[in-house]
């Protein structure tokens, strides 16, 4: 069991880039209810997200090659990452054990929101609720329990996007749980397990 997400303590906003800042504390009045204010972190998400003058160097320095660098991760309550796929790269179906958000920086990010049909651990059919093409200034909001979803790039549907993702703790606290897009197959991710990157890596088992 997972000790509850503690507050953002103001001492740990103080050395963040003023952008940043700014996000962290917008989240931070967001998340004090008992449930978190979902439009209102998206909303801070997508402000950051058009901020091109703070981002662009780190857009530039991750480069071409996919993959993520953090740019706020604590050990615990919310974390703040860059990520980028490459061209025709979709993401592995999953889920976070926590809330999510993304905002598109550049490109489009497509994002595909499901729900599991059946009850069988083995051959949980999964439902497409949305398929989502996401553009620059454009937010997905998950919740805990409606959260299985994947995203990415699809080839011919714009440039494969830059994104920031915030997750409201650290996921690989939880106990997860991510699906083979082809079978459908389900399998748990221990805490610590990041699961895969790709829909395309080979499902383990
Ligand atoms: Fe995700």
């Amino acid at each position: 069991m997972v000790s509850p997400v503690p507050a953002i303590a103001p001492r740990e906003l103080t050395t963040l880039d003023a952008p940043v800042r700014a996000l962290y504390e917008r989240v931070a009045q967001a998340i004090e209810g008992d449930a978190p204010d979902m439009p209102a972190i998206a909303a801070a998400m997508v402000a950051l997200a058009t901020d091109h003058d703070y981002l662009a160097p780190r857009v530039r320095s991750l480069g071409d090659r996919p993959g993520s660098v953090g740019l706020h991760v604590p050990a615990r309550g919310p974390r703040l990452t860059l990520v980028h796929r490459g061209d025709g790269q979709m993401g592995a179906i999953h889920d976070h054990g926590c809330w999510v958000t993304l905002a598109c920086i550049t490109g489009i990010e497509t994002h595909r929101h499901f729900r599991a049909a059946a009850t069988s651990a083995q051959l949980a059919s999964l439902e497409l609720i949305t398929d989502r093409a996401v553009g620059p200034g454009e937010a997905v909001t998950m919740l805990t329990g409606d959260d299985i979803h994947a995203h990415g790039h699809v080839a011919e549907r714009g440039e494969a996007a830059y994104v920031l993702i915030m997750t409201g703790d650290d996921q690989r606290l939880y106990r997860r749980r991510e699906w083979d897009t082809a079978t459908g197959r389900v399998r748990v991710l221990e805490p610590g397990d990041g699961g895969r990157w790709l829909e395309s890596d080979p499902f383990p088992g």
